[in-house]
């Protein structure tokens, strides 16, 4: 009897090729064969000891769980050599000799690393966002994975909160964009094959949201907030066919999100249709407990029954299904639609037409950090910067003369790639120093100088050290290191420095309650600007920084984010103008931690503040303005830009007509440039309140200098429309006002009517 059942299953498992509407029947013929402990074991996902950990348990005993069929996926685990031997021991060593997947945090590049997705999103190019996902996708498989935990598309309101580098900013229809792009470029148009892989939407849902910034902490919104702002970037993901989503820690309306039922079944899958699996974050189940929703055992239920089908690391599933079953507080038909949905995802990924699919050695030498795929991350990283600051056209710079390179991060691979890199190795990455060097060859004299620590602070530099020394305090005093560098900045014809934070400065864990640059670097660049010197400061850092003396006292800024590999190239290609920047703030950058949360697609109260002067009573501060130091869109060029007035094909319209909105942009510099030309509407009177704007369309453009375009946006109904007080997405008609412009503030702006 066992022996005809082992056949079977045999044949099933190495059944030749089957459509992909073959992959439900054949799941469920597979889960009739099952024992409901081996259902269990596929609801199971660990980590190896000796991985990447984010959190504070590791998994034990792996091999005998394999075998014992009670592991449905390993993550934290590279190399096409580690991934065999622990497939061997499921597909040779298991009862049915099920597959498992294979996860990691792929967040912004495998092996090759591209900026830090905040960074990305600043290049506004949705072509090159997907390229870099392809390519981290063909990596990663090479690497013998198929499963990447990303895209993260949580909005973030707040940049105290170390994650905002790992998303896409504040906006909801941009992250949105990027959102697709990314499943697109992980998943391409069919999952079974080798150099494609599952994405993993998180953190589903509104973890950016977490009060005061604060990492882990509660989240409590109204659901129109939800619905308008915060989910719509989860919703393009899943529309974009996204194969799996992952709970968030955070809870939402009282209910943690990993055991939160409206949100994990009647919001995802029936409101939206998501047909992949739920799996939870680090521990998020378990973590359950200490939220206070009760024991192991009834968060586990509490949470299967909600709609997860995964459990991360904390084996709550695992270790308690199996008595809820016998107690009947979980059914079994509950573990069979998400034991379901993980087989599902193994066939999609063709695991049952070859369990070693993606393992081949040869990949790895062939596919990984290639020179096609480092001139990719050049480019990328070259995109997504952002001038944000650069008077008397200081840049882009002459390649000849003198110049004093200096500040922490001058000549540094070790915080080049930026948080989250789980494969990258920073000793493959270029220093600014270098990337300098190899950009104007000898033609241009520099004097280096470390000038500060990252900190001076010992005990921020250990907190931020917790994952490897990221920040080293020098031997020598802060002013003996501030001398150093005025010395040099005096023999130089210009000063270049380059500051900001360490890596794990932001990112998980990582969130700050003063976003300055920290005060060794700034009282360098104090001393700097005094010596009169053009002070052009390079940003190396992962989320928007309070930079109001910066902005006041340097000559020219350029934020490059944690750019990746090809950081110093990629620096070095804009400092001396081999690419002219183009890249944009996806996240509004504050004058002062005390604005935040600060973001252009606000209300407008009932006592708006017009921005002049102090009236009383009116919604403002004693002590600070209330525009942002750089509003959300704002970005320079080497070139210039002007735009005409809006023109509008009609200004009354009725029911499905169609709008054409235009402008004409003119290249009025000197130099070709591109330009992010962003369209964004106003609905001034609606049944509920609406921002103050909401971008609804943007397009890249490219100029030669000199050279006009006309830029035109079709507008339909669907731009207009918002969710309604019941959370009906509608629209109503009145006036509209459309703007377009280069940055969230600074717009032309025409009205019309618009009639049912
Ligand atoms: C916790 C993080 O929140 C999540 O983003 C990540 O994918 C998991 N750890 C796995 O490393």
């Amino acid at each position: 009897m066992k022996k005809n059942f082992a056949i079977a299953v045999i044949a099933l498992l190495s059944y030749p090729s089957f459509s992909q509407n073959d992959i439900p029947s054949k799941a469920k013929a597979l889960l009739a064969k099952m024992t409901l402990a081996e259902k269990i074991g596929q609801l199971n996902l660990i980590i190896p000891g000796g991985a990447a950990v984010t959190g504070s348990v590791v998994s034990s005993d792996v091999e005998n769980k394999i075998k014992n069929g009670q592991v449905g996926g390993l993550f934290g685990i590279t190399s096409p050599a580690k991934v065999r031997k622990a497939q061997e021991l499921a597909v040779k060593g298991s009862r049915l000799q099920i597959p498992m997947i294979f996860g990691l945090d792929v967040i912004h590049g495998h092996k090759t690393i591209f900026p830090i997705p905040l960074g990305l999103s600043a290049s506004w190019d949705m072509g090159l966002i997907e390229q870099s996902a392809r390519i981290a996708a063909t990596e990663a498989s090479a690497d013998g994975l198929n499963w990447a935990f990303s895209p993260m598309v949580d909005i973030a309101r707040d940049a105290r909160w170390g994650r905002i580098s790992e998303g896409s900013g504040e906006d909801p229809y941009l992250g949105g964009q990027v959102a697709k792009a990314m499943v697109h470029g992980y998943q391409g148009d069919d999952l079974s094959k080798n150099n494609t892989i599952m994405a993993c939407v998180k953190h589903f849902a509104l973890y950016g949201a977490a009060e005061a910034g604060r990492e882990y902490n509660t989240v409590d919104m109204s659901r129109i907030k939800m619905y308008e702002y915060y989910l719509p970037p989860y919703k393009a993901a899943v529309d974009a066919g996204a194969g799996s989503i992952m709970s968030s820690f955070n809870e939402i309306d009282g209910v943690p999100a990993t055991g939160n039922k409206w949100l994990l079944t009647d919001l995802l899958r029936k409101e939206w249709g998501f047909k992949g699996f739920v799996v939870s974050d680090y521990t998020s189940l378990n973590e359950m407990t200490a939220h206070g929703v009760g024991d192991l055992q009834t968060v586990s239920a509490q949470s299967l029954k909600a709609g997860l089908d995964m459990d991360m690391v904390g084996e709550g599933l695992l270790t308690t299904l199996g008595k809820s079953v016998k107690e009947g507080k979980v059914a079994v038909a509950d573990i069979d639609k998400a034991c379901l949905r993980i087989l599902e995802a193994k066939f999609k990924l063709g695991l049952f037409d070859d369990p070693y699919r993606y393992i081949d050695e040869a990949r790895t030498a062939k596919d990984i950090l290639t020179p096609a795929n480092r001139q990719a991350a050049r480019n990328i990283a070259a995109h997504s910067m952002v001038l944000l600051k650069n008077n008397h056209q200081v840049l882009p710079l002459k390649k000849s003369g003198t110049i004093a390179l200096v500040g922490p991060l001058a000549d540094n691979k070790r915080n080049m790639l930026g948080t989250w890199v789980v494969a990258g190795d920073w000793r493959e990455s270029v220093s600014v120093l270098e990337g300098i060097k190899n950009v104007t060859g000898n033609s241009v004299n520099i004097l280096t100088a470390k000038g500060a620590n990252l900190t001076d602070d010992s005990l921020f530099a250990k907190r931020t050290n917790a994952l490897g020394i990221e920040v080293e305090i020098d031997t020598r005093s802060p002013q003996a290191m501030i001398d150093e560098a005025v010395a040099a900045a005096n023999q130089s014809d210009m000063i270049v420095a380059v500051v900001g934070e360490a890596a794990d400065m932001s990112g998980e864990s990582s969130s700050r309650a003063d976003i300055s640059l920290p005060a060794s670097q700034q009282n360098l660049l104090k001393a700097l600007s005094k010596t009169g010197k053009p002070l052009v400061v390079v940003l190396i850092n992962g989320r928007p920084l309070t930079l109001v003396w910066e902005n006041d006292h340097a000559t020219a800024i350029l934020e490059a984010w944690a750019p990746g590999t090809e950081a110093g190239n990629a620096v070095a290609d804009v400092l001396f103008g081999n690419y002219n920047p183009s890249g944009k703030i996806t996240a509004t950058f504050p004058r002062s931690v005390g604005q935040i949360p600060i973001y252009y697609n606000h209300k407008n109260t009932g006592r708006p503040f017009d921005g002049t002067g102090f009236p009383k009573f009116k919604s403002n501060y004693l002590d600070e303005s209330n525009d942002p130091l750089y509003p959300f869109g704002y970005g320079l060029s080497y070139t210039s830009f002007q735009y005409s007035p809006v023109k509008l094909s009609r200004t009354v319209l009725k029911g499905e007509e169609k709008l054409t909105a235009s402008v004409t942009l003119q290249n009025t510099g000197r130099y070709a440039g591109e330009e992010v030309v962003q369209l964004y509407i106003s609905d001034p009177v609606a049944s509920v309140t609406r921002s103050v704007k909401d971008l609804k369309g943007f397009q890249k453009i490219l100029l030669q200098a000199g050279e006009t375009k006309e830029i035109s946006f079709q507008i339909t109904t669907e731009q207009l429309s918002f969710f309604n007080y019941d959370l009906k997405k509608v629209w109503e008609p009145g006036k509209f006002v459309i703007h377009i412009g280069t940055n969230s503030s600074e717009v032309q702006s025409a009205a019309l009517q618009w009639n049912k």
